[in-house]
């Protein structure tokens, strides 16, 4: 079989994460060959040192170009649906890093094309990738532990995301940035779809940080209701500094189990005298979900033959519709019903003209 051809989109953090996962456990089967940032510098380095021989300032002159079986879409999130459609439109099998988009009618637009198309579209949660998680998926749908009750998922982030993801005008805030992961979290493990949500913030660091668009906030607890009863509490802190956290604790109708910890384990000392107690942790989500992408990009390649998705255009419709809904909690400061932001009508006011374009 040829080795398949990717197109890098983005050479920001995530770029630069999975073209060293393809570079590194793909071996003969995938190769970035093209990199696509406009930053041109970031561009060139990211090429240089994973050795990729085409640099371009954009995806229609890599379409232009060069000949891709894939892409891997990783730009902030208000790039997302345009990115995807020209990629699918070319007939491409598209990773696209979560958030889906910036609003349900984006999402739409992609799942539409994705659809005419044929192609495979896999979403960027890793969490669906990795060993834990999968497990404890199994074995809630083996019945064993009984139905999900209550989910306290946590997100922390160590550290301010680049300075788009902070804004809700262009990146819907932490709630989508930070806390997606534990929305598709609560939704999968409930195997049920998600009625309500309310959600509380605070801003404890922005100030010091830099951090100024109106509305941030660097804390947020929120309460989600599911159409089988479960209720789900999602806590986000980031900036954390202590490091990248994320465990889940879910309690069921015939038993409980808790995923994730703070560290890889290794030594936990404690020091008489001192009151001293250290712990490994993972500093941050590169080190804790390692394996997950890796294996995300084992498993987008092979879906290229096979058309198979473990997570894709539903599920990340479903995480947007959850962080608009929240969104609008935090602004009007009330529980929403996940079908005030279905409506086709809905307006996601607070976003920035250009990225409503289409809606
Ligand atoms: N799955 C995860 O664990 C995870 C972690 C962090 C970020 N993310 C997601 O990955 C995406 C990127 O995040 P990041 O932290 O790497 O951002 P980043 O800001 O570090 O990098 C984004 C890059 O995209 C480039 N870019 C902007 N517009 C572009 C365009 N039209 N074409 C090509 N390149 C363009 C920018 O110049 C920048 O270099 C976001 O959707 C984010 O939510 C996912």
């Amino acid at each position: 079989m040829d080795s398949k051809r990717i197109c890098m989109i983005g050479a920001g953090r995530v770029g630069r994460l999975h073209t060293k996962s393809i570079d590194e456990h793909l071996g003969h089967q995938a190769e970035v060959t093209a990199i696509v940032d406009p930053n041109r510098e970031l561009a060139d380095e990211l090429a240089a040192d994973f050795g990729v021989r085409e640099v371009y300032g954009s995806l229609d002159e890599a379409l232009e170009h060069g000949s891709f079986d894939g892409v891997v879409i990783t730009t902030p999130t208000f790039t997302h649906r345009d990115l995807a459609v020209t990629a699918i439109e070319a007939g491409l099998h598209v990773h696209l890093e979560k958030p889906m988009a910036m609003n349900v009618h984006e999402c739409r637009d992609i799942s539409a094309a994705a659809e005419r198309a044929g192609i495979a579209l896999q979403l960027g949660f890793m969490r669906r990738f990795d060993r834990d998680f999968v497990d404890a998926a199994e074995l809630l749908r083996s019945g064993r532990v009984g139905d999900p009750m209550i989910i306290k998922s946590l997100t922390h982030g160590p550290g301010l995301p680049p300075a788009w993801a902070n804004d809700i005008a262009t990146s819907n805030g932490m709630l989508a940035e930070v806390n997606s992961h534990d929305l598709d979290t609560a939704s999968w493990f409930t195997g049920s779809e998600p009625v309500q949500i309310h959600v509380q913030v605070s801003n404890f660091k922005g100030a010091d940080r830099g951090a100024t668009a109106e509305h941030f906030y660097d804390t947020l607890l929120a309460i989600v209701t599911f159409e089988s009863g479960a209720l789900a509490s999602i806590a986000g802190v980031c900036p954390a500094d202590y490091g990248y956290d994320a465990r889940v604790e879910v309690t069921c109708t015939n038993g409980m189990f808790e995923v994730g910890d703070t560290g890889p384990g290794g030594l936990k000392s404690i020091v008489a005298g001192t009151h001293e107690r250290t712990e490994a942790v993972y500093p941050s989500w590169r080190d804790r979900f390692a394996a997950a992408y890796v294996q995300e990009m084992v498993e987008f390649v092979a879906a290229m033959d096979t058309g198979q998705v473990r997570v894709g255009a539903a599920e990340g419709t479903r995480a947007v519709e959850l962080v608009l809904a929240g969104t609008v909690s935090i602004l009007e400061e009330r529980p929403v019903g996940i079908h005030e932001v279905r409506d086709p009508a809905f307006d996601p006011w607070w976003q920035a003209s250009v990225q409503k374009q289409g809606a």
